[in-house]
């Protein structure tokens, strides 16, 4: 028989198999991950290799030496999550792959890894998009957690609110008109000094903070469900910048933690104006800015008050790593999609709604 046509087959019994055992691989940035992961909620492999000390010299991620990294470290990784969950490459029934977004060399590290363990194995290879995986966070960490929700995907790469109305159906209901808020964190922490990654620094200066500082700005695009945050980027920018040139002295602190308050505000008046719109009672955060304390806080608050459940996952898990990949990998099997065949590549760019 073909290759493609007994995998399909075998893709076809796992969407009713009790137990599915998935192995995922996650390259699309700078962490080199492979988890080990069952029925989508029990992990049990989540090993990460990260990169951030070879990259914070050179102030941000440099792509092709994330994928050397990455090409070095993968082996690695798979023996010690083979290691940990104490199960052996034949117990797997899946691979599934970050194929987008991200850095395209970084990705085709791990999409070809991918693929030629599933080939080896001869088991389906699962395409899965990154900004899913990180909705897929949260049902690692909570196991109660089920569709419909309303999910403020606030990640380096993407800043939306949607409505996910099914494990693999997303309604974008609004999202960034120009600058991601990770991205905003980052510049902002740059022009600080910060070192990478810059939003867990400056969530950390904010704690030393007072919110103190009026940047010279308007609160964009009141009224519609869309964020805008290269305002506030240059706002900020411009901030620091005559500061220094007219030689004044200012405190870092300062500006992380004012910079801190009005990029939350933003999130949090849409995620306010959505759970309005929407009647949702169940508001879920996912993402790398989900692990701000700031925000964390605020969104809690926010649904205490509006009697919504406030969902965010465990801190390991809002970052990228392999697990949330291996999670909502499950559910693309239940709901028949993301088999991929050998002619699998990568891109950078992905909707959140595709
Ligand atoms: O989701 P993620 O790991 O990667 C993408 O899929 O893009 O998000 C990375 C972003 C970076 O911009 C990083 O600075 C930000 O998440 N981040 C934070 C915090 N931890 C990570 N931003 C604010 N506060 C944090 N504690
Ligand atoms: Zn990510």
């Amino acid at each position: 028989m073909k290759y493609f046509e007994e995998m399909k087959q075998k893709f076809e019994k796992l969407r009713t198999k009790k137990d599915v055992l998935i192995l995922s691989v996650e390259s699309s940035c700078d962490e080199t991950a492979i988890a080990i992961v069952k029925n989508g909620r029990e992990v049990l492999a989540n090993i990460v290799s990260s990169q951030i000390d070879i990259h914070k010299l050179f102030g941000g991620v440099v792509p092709e030496i994330a994928s050397r990294n990455h090409i070095k470290n993968i082996s690695g990784v798979l023996n010690e999550a083979l290691l940990v969950s104490g199960k052996t490459l034949q117990d797997i029934d899946a691979v599934a792959v970050t194929y987008g977004a991200g850095l395209v060399g970084a990705l085709l590290v791990g999409v070809n890894f991918a693929k030629t363990l599933a080939y080896a194995l001869k088991i389906p290879l699962i395409a899965v998009s990154h900004v899913h995986g990180h909705i897929g966070a949260n049902y690692i960490s909570h196991l109660d957690l089920k569709p419909p929700f309303l999910c403020l995907m606030v990640s380096g790469g993407h800043t939306a609110i949607v409505q996910v109305e099914d494990y693999c159906e997303f309604k974008v209901l609004g999202s960034t008109v120009d600058d991601s808020v990770g991205e905003c964190f980052d510049k902002v922490a740059r022009v600080l000094g910060l070192p990478y990654p810059g939003g867990p620094n400056i969530d950390r200066l904010a704690k030393n903070g007072k919110n103190n500082i009026k940047f010279n700005y308007h609160t964009p695009l009141s009224g519609t469900l869309n964020f805008s945050f290269s305002g506030l980027k240059t706002a900020v920018v411009n901030y620091v910048h005559t500061k220094e040139q007219r030689g004044e002295k200012f405190s870092i602190e300062d500006v992380a933690c004012s910079f801190q308050e009005l990029a939350t505000d933003e999130l949090v008046d849409k995620a306010v104006s959505a759970i309005r719109k929407t009647g949702f009672k169940n508001l879920v955060v996912a993402g790398g800015v989900g692990a701000n304390s700031c925000l964390r806080e605020k969104l809690e608050k926010l649904c205490k008050k509006f009697g919504v459940k406030f969902y965010a996952p465990e801190l390991k898990f809002c970052t990228d790593n392999g697990a949330m990949i291996g999670s909502i990998a499950f559910y693309y099997i239940r709901a028949g999609r993301g088999l991929a065949d050998l002619t699998l590549t990568a891109v950078p760019t992905v909707r959140i709604d595709g």
